[in-house]
């Protein structure tokens, strides 16, 4: 299945959302097999985070990686989220490398439409992802051409940190505006205590890090980001 058609894919199932699972949190030297794994357990994506340690305080993995997974696991979808300052620059590699989606920040992005259409040239799916302190008001007029947004529920840089649930406001006032080939993927602290509310606030990706690989049991982590407690009988009938 490509990208598109997975980012894309329909009939949605309210409730049951794509689960991500960021590579942050994985054993580096054991990255293959992590990711295999990690897929059998019922990843639909790999979620890749980029840092440059400038937009924010970490460094982590480049192209020459994303490659590595390419050429490791040709079927797996690649959804690479770039904190970086100037993500243009990478728009070539990251394709050339084999990524299938790729996600800027609004905060670094001077002009997203354009951006959003060289993702599109170089056959990506593009997003766009909002920080936690960023006012909800500066992406709205950039969502049309966006695969999918991104919501922070962290502060970006590190895995394993508490989820802000004030986010969830901009879940709630972005998810009216997307269309139904547009995705809401939101990121930080999602676990099986907080991802009901990102569910039910209408997030259709769920990425984790330290919920998924640090679990000893991968298959049930999983199914209980996407599935987990039940969500209020009362809205989901
Ligand atoms: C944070 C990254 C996240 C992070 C999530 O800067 O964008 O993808 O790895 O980690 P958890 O799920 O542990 O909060
Ligand atoms: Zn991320």
């Amino acid at each position: 299945m490509s990208a598109s058609k997975l980012i894309h894919r329909g009939p949605r199932t309210p409730g049951h959302p794509l689960i991500g699972a960021s590579i942050l949190s994985a054993d580096f030297a054991d990255l293959g097999r992590e990711c295999r794994d990690t897929i059998a357990a019922g990843a639909d994506l790999l979620h890749l985070d980029v840092m440059d340690g400038h937009f924010v305080p970490n460094l982590t993995m480049g192209p020459s990686l994303c490659s590595s997974l390419r050429q490791a696991l040709p079927d797996a979808v690649l959804d690479v989220h770039l904190m970086v300052s100037n993500p243009r620059m990478f728009i070539e590699p990251f394709a050339e490398a084999g990524a299938d989606h790729f996600t800027f920040h609004i905060e670094v992005a001077d002009d997203p439409i354009e951006l959003a259409a060289a993702v599109h040239e170089a056959g990506m799916t593009a997003g766009l992802a909002i920080n936690p302190p960023t006012d909800v008001q500066t992406i709205m007029p950039h969502l049309e051409p966006m695969d999918m947004v991104l919501i922070m529920s962290v502060n970006p840089g590190f895995s394993g940190q508490r989820f802000i649930p004030d986010v969830l406001s901009k879940a709630a006032q972005i998810k009216p505006l997307l269309r139904t080939d547009q995705r809401l993927e939101i990121d930080g602290g999602v676990n099986g205590d907080t991802a009901a509310a990102a569910r039910e606030a209408g997030c259709d990706i769920l990425v984790a890090a330290s919920a998924i690989f640090g679990s000893d049991d991968q298959k049930t982590a999983i199914k209980t980001l996407r599935q987990g407690y039940p969500v209020n009988p009362s809205r989901s009938a």
